[in-house]
């Protein structure tokens, strides 16, 4: 270990560390090996490498190893009855979701709990300010601290019961320091850096690799050392991006080249690599249409439009007594989330191992196996805990870069993006041109609508086709409609790729729509809740793809929060001299893919000793898979949840349970686990000859089975093992039962939905622009909550990004490649949250759950932007509502 010996007390212990000016993050990480401190920055902007130094919250990247001599440095590795009270209040409240910001947070609240033992939520809120979260929306963190060392605190839910509360059961890693994809390799391998494109459009000369990688003990690869097929894509008719750019870069950050040294060896200098860039014209949002198209095959630099069309609009509209017109542009949004993205990669025998953080294991296995030109069950995919993921992490970032260098050199190989990489490479929310007008009659029906939305999809197709897709089917929002033409077009530019976050462009639409349906209640002199009661679907009510609809739960969320309506509402009209306002909007949102076959296959087995073993391969990814599919399997079987081992995502061990998207896993893969466990319940009984009223109870290889005053019992050791070590094994697949959309786009795009409406109070001050939350209520229609504290995890979560995209988040390429200049809520930023879990059972869910994770966003931005107008009668027309954008709004607007 280079540079002078630095002694200090390390979690109570002596210790050495080296390198006087090194990063204590990175000497901790490295050399202490205590890879419980999170980097997500490098800046100390996000403060998740928080560590105590003398009980004192410190930015470990921003500190020397020098500072810390002498002193006494405590990790999340470390002991402190403080620490130990904040992690079970954590479990207890759900407040770790991915888990990567947990050890900064539980930290940061140790030294509060020092000075504070029973901090008020304002205290918390200060205290916690400098750790960002990108998961939950900080309300069961501010709670999980300030009930801490309160006895008379909620204690877990023993069981894993359908509608219990459980801690997740992933939830002691995720408290203890989680390992995410930055935190195992091989040591001894190689480090790997990329080289990415500082313009685009540009062409690219590559000089002399081999002198240039000889002088500095590096080795080189490029695109003309890719083995397989040079592109990729998450929609396999699609796919177009290049692992290694090849001679050409669309979008900047494009990688061009990967430089791999010995990981032993300090960070090589790559600004002299040799390359030269020539800069080309770009193509803008503005310009796509009539620039030259990016990709040959796409004239117009149209990727692909969706549309729904029904009844006749236009006649509608022109014959509705009350019609309103509007438009809205929204920005690219990155998803932030705080593990920027790394993994590793390996050989075992014939196999290629690559570990990394990913949504989509089986789909990340079979790209990068075609780009390494290798059979698919040469390549072992093992997802490591994500932290944080929201779409992007759909997408192959990394894998094809490790995988090639270790394919080529055969040594272990690592590569960690820096935030800025992690920003300027991966993909955005889509920014959207939308325009539409809709009408109703008298008596405040609903009568037509014209939609028009432009997606700029960015260099690459990635998710774009599912927006364009997607967004059609939900322009109406949940509301009968009989007429409407509703268009996305997703257009190529030389902007950073547009991929998917939580909503596939559905938030954007949802945006123009939800205040359009506000100002239409208005002008048609109609309360905007009672407006959108009045024009709710209801079951048996078809959508404007004609699809029936058996279970849709929009109704009873809209009358959950008519008393909090109507309290609001008089508060607000009572608020006199001050800028209050109080907005409503809705949202509906399709679970699985569009149209689009999207499989998921669960395992359970049950070993000769007794063991049960669930294969979940559905990545959780904070959102509570590995928790909510348990809780299905154990209901399900009649065992109790502490008996399931899982066994989680691994392309070696699980069975296809597809992507974490589109919030399908609890729908589609909780139905696949419940058709597995019911096979294995069925399969126990019958060979038990006992019936279906049976309890089961498992000690050791005896399955007891006990129902009206008899009994049986099977020895599990005596039956003989399958090839995979099981006496007794099941194996389901589930499938939405979708149907294609015809050119009308009308059909079965999904089989389930799931519904919510928000409300938000809000203060505006008219001297500076700014914003500031009071307060929301979410109903959200969830079908079933299997675990309510997850589910209510979710709903938090997605309004604070609603909260952030409509209020500050705008990623401008070059500007904002960080987290000082790209903001994100923090914990003064989202207001207390009430949560209103309604559930209206569709019959096709798993106990008649549906998906909650898009849907919770998509209300949030239009219930902002409503409560704006409501405050101040101004009509944001762009987004994010930045507080210069909004007095300049005030001015056009004049005195109130
Ligand atoms: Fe905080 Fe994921 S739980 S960032």
């Amino acid at each position: 270990m280079s540079g002078a010996p630095i002694p200090l007390r390390l979690n109570g212990q002596p210790a050495t560390l080296h390198g006087a000016t090194r990063r204590l993050s990175d000497a901790l990480r490295e050399e202490a090996g205590l890879t419980g401190t999170k980097i997500g920055c490098d800046a100390g902007d996000c403060g998740a490498c928080t560590v105590l130094v003398e009980g004192a919250p410190t930015c470990a990247c921003l500190t020397p190893v020098a500072r810390v001599a002498g002193r006494n440095v405590l990790t999340i590795e470390g002991d402190d009855p403080m620490l130990t009270a904040l992690r079970d209040s954590f479990l207890r409240h759900g407040a770790a979701q991915c888990g990567i910001c947990t050890p900064a947070m539980l930290l940061t609240a140790t030294a509060l709990l020092h000075r504070n033992p029973h901090p008020s939520r304002a205290e918390a809120e200060v205290a916690l300010g400098g750790v960002l979260c990108r998961c939950t929306g900080y309300g069961a963190i501010l709670t999980a601290v300030c009930t801490a060392l309160d006895p008379h605190s909620p204690q877990p839910e023993a069981d894993g019961i359908i509608g219990t509360s459980i801690p997740r059961i992933d939830g002691q890693a995720k408290v203890q320091g989680d390992l995410f994809g930055a935190d195992l390799w091989c040591r001894g391998g190689l480090l790997v850096r990329a080289i990415r494109a500082p313009m685009a459009p540009a062409r690219f000369d590559l000089g002399d690799l081999a002198a240039w990688a000889q002088a500095r003990g590096a080795a080189v690869f490029t695109a003309a050392d890719i083995p397989g097929r040079n592109r990729f894509g998450v929609i396999p008719a699609h796919a177009d991006q290049p692992a290694l750019a090849e001679g050409h870069v669309r979008f900047r950050g494009e990688a061009v080249a990967l430089v791999a040294t010995p990981d032993d060896q300090p960070d090589p200098d790559l600004t002299d690599f040799p390359v030269t860039w020539h800069a080309l014209p770009a193509v803008t949002f503005d310009t796509a249409e009539t620039a030259a198209p990016l990709h040959d095959h796409r004239p117009g630099n149209l990727l692909i439009e969706g549309r729904v069309h029904r009844g006749d609009p236009a006649a509608a509209l022109a014959a509705s007594t009350h019609h309103i017109s509007g438009q809205l542009t929204t920005a690219h949004v990155e998803h932030a989330y705080i593990e920027p993205e790394a993994g590793a990669a390996w050989w075992e025998g014939e196999t290629l191992c690559i570990r990394a953080c990913t949504q989509a294991p089986m789909l990340d296995r079979d790209d990068t196996a075609a780009i390494l030109n290798l059979p698919p069950d040469r390549l072992h995919i093992l997802p490591s805990a994500v932290g944080g993921g929201f779409g992007s992490k759909l997408d192959l970032s990394l894998q094809p870069l490790i995988g090639l260098v270790t394919l080529r050199t055969g040594r272990p190989c690592r590569m960690v993006f820096t935030r800025a990489e992690s920003m300027i490479a991966t993909t955005k929310r889509h920014p959207a041109d939308l325009r539409a007008t809709l009408g109703c009659d008298a008596e405040g029906r609903l009568t037509g609508m014209l939609f028009e939305g432009r997606f700029d999809t960015g260099a690459y197709a990635s998710w774009g086709p599912t927006v364009a897709n997607r967004v059609p089917v939900h322009a109406s929002g949940p509301y009968r409609l009989p007429a409407i033409t509703a268009t996305a077009r997703a257009l190529h530019t030389n902007g950073p790729v547009s991929g998917a976050f939580r909503g596939f462009g559905v938030p954007q639409a949802t945006a123009l729509q939800e205040t359009l349906i506000d100002q239409l209640a208005e002008q048609a002199g109609f309360d905007p809740l009672e407006f959108r009661l009045r024009n709710a679907l209801a079951p048996g009510d078809a959508t404007t793809c004609g699809q029936k609809l058996t279970a849709p739960g929009i109704r009873e969320c809209l009358l959950a929060l008519r008393p909090h309506w109507q309290r609001a509402r008089a508060a607000t009209a009572a608020a006199k001299g001050r800028a209050r306002g109080v907005g409503l909007a809705c949202g509906w949102y399709g679970c699985g893919n569009t149209s689009l076959p999207n499989p998921s296959t669960i395992r359970i087995g049950l070993r000769p000793d007794g063991a049960l073993v669930l294969h979940q391969g559905a990545t959780d990814i904070g959102q509570g898979s590995n928790t909510v599919i348990a809780q299905i399997v154990a209901e399900t079987l009649g065992l109790p949840l502490g008996a399931l081992h899982l066994i989680g995502p691994d392309t070696g061990l699980t069975p296809d349970a597809g992507k974490t998207s589109a919030s399908r896993q609890t729908y589609v893969s909780g139905r696949a686990a419940q058709a597995a466990a019911a096979a294995l319940r069925a399969d126990l009984l019958r060979r038990m000859n006992m019936d279906d009223s049976a309890s089961l109870t498992l000690r050791g290889p005896t399955v007891q089975a006990i129902a009206g005053g008899r009994q049986a019992q099977l020895d599990l050791a005596a039956l003989p093992v399958n090839p995979l070590g099981y006496a007794l094994m099941a194996e389901e697949t589930y499938d939405p039962p979708t149907q294609p959309l015809d050119p009308d786009g009308q059909g079965t795009p999904y089989a389930v939905y799931g519904f919510g409406a928000q409300m938000v109070e809000l203060e505006v001050d008219l001297a500076l622009g700014t914003t500031h939350l009071l307060r929301v209520t979410a109903a959200h229609d969830l079908g079933r909550a299997i675990n309510p504290t997850l589910a209510r995890g979710q709903i938090e979560g997605g309004i604070a990004q609603g909260i952030g995209m409509a209020l500050m988040e705008e990623y401008i390429p070059g500007r904002t490649d960080n987290l000082h200049d790209y903001l994100i809520p923090t914990t003064s930023d989202v207001p207390p949250i009430d949560c209103l879990l309604i559930e209206v059972p569709d019959p096709e869910g798993p106990f008649g759950a549906k998906g909650l994770g898009e849907h919770t966003l998509i209300p949030t931005t239009p219930a902002i932007l409503n409560a704006i107008r409501h405050a101040t009668g101004v009509i944001p027309d762009r987004l994010p509502v930045l507080p210069h954008r909004l007095l300049a709004a005030l001015k056009d607007r004049g005195p109130p």
